[in-house]
């Protein structure tokens, strides 16, 4: 598929990943909608994607949380009331809060499950019924390397993001032959505020766990995600890393979990002694 002339909703929009997916679909002549909560930062987002593509249709901003069923299907009503049926979703709202499992309250367990699980699956529900009827559409998810692999640290964010995981496996083989594409992305770790944020409550073991897996630009996790999404791909796994780790994961299991273990340690003393 192409993205031309095509309704790109996405939510979580505003910022990192989803700003830049935005971006990219209004460059390559998408009518994009974007969703989140802050008014102001969406108003920003428009403004940045306005700048770089004078050309682009105009970029429809919704306010809405992901995670109230309400919210998100009028945000996607009055998103549609511009710019018609949305042909491709994008869900890219997301929270993550590290921590060590004991010091996390459950309240961001049940957060996290409701942002990043039910806010995918209230959209989906409400645009899948229509795409299926027109026999075309893409619906694409953003998980996270820990939705292929449960990470020291991310007890509340890798379950979510492993929901997803099911989610769209499940989706993928119902939705087979009626036209409607579904991806699933497993990005690495991003330079996004969100990341920001994460950091300031990663547990060293944490930190020491996902240095090895570098950096990427959101810049470069949108390019390799709308390359994916018009090929049809179903999983898109950026960097050698994680389609390793995507293919081999229950294989190398136990060689993985010993290594982690041998990182979370070193780093643990590391921390205890004040050394690296
Ligand atoms: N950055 C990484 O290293 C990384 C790695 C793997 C996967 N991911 C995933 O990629 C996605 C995007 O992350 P990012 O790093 O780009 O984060 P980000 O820069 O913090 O952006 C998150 C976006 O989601 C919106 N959002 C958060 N909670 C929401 C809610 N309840 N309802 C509606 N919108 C909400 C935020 O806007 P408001 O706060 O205004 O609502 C913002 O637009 C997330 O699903 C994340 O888990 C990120």
């Amino acid at each position: 598929m192409t993205l031309q002339d095509q309704h790109v909703l996405i939510t979580g929009g505003s910022s990192g990943i989803g700003l830049e997916l935005g971006r990219q679909a209004a460059a390559a002549g998408a009518r994009v909608s974007l969703v989140a909560r802050d008014s102001a930062k969406l108003a920003a987002a428009r403004a940045a994607i306005h700048a770089a593509q004078p050309a682009a249709a105009d970029v429809v901003i919704v306010s809405a949380d992901v995670a109230i069923e309400a919210e998100i299907l009028a945000a996607l009503q009055a998103a549609e009331r511009v710019h018609g049926p949305v042909d491709v979703l994008i869900t890219s709202a997301g929270i993550a809060r590290p921590g060590y499992f004991e010091e996390v309250p459950v309240a961001v367990f049940e957060r996290t499950m409701a942002v990043n699980y039910f806010g995918t699956l209230y959209p989906l529900k409400a645009v899948v019924p229509g795409m299926r009827r027109r026999g075309r559409g893409a619906v694409v998810l953003i998980s996270s390397g820990a939705g292929l692999v449960g990470l020291f640290g991310y007890t509340p964010y890798a379950p979510s993001k492993f929901a997803l995981r099911g989610l769209a496996e499940a989706l993928r083989g119902e939705l087979k032959s009626t036209g409607v594409s579904v991806t699933i992305v497993y990005p690495p770790d991003t330079d996004t505020p969100q990341l920001v944020e994460e950091n300031l409550t990663k547990p060293v073991e944490t930190k020491a766990l996902t240095a090895g897996g570098g950096l990427w630009t959101a810049e470069a996790v949108a390019r390799v995600t709308l390359a994916g999404v018009q090929r049809g791909r179903f999983a898109i796994t950026p960097g050698f890393q994680l389609t390793a780790l995507a293919w081999l994961h229950s294989v190398i299991a136990p060689v993985l979990n010993w290594s982690f273990d041998r990182i979370a340690r070193k780093a643990r003393r590391g921390a205890a002694t004040g050394s690296p």
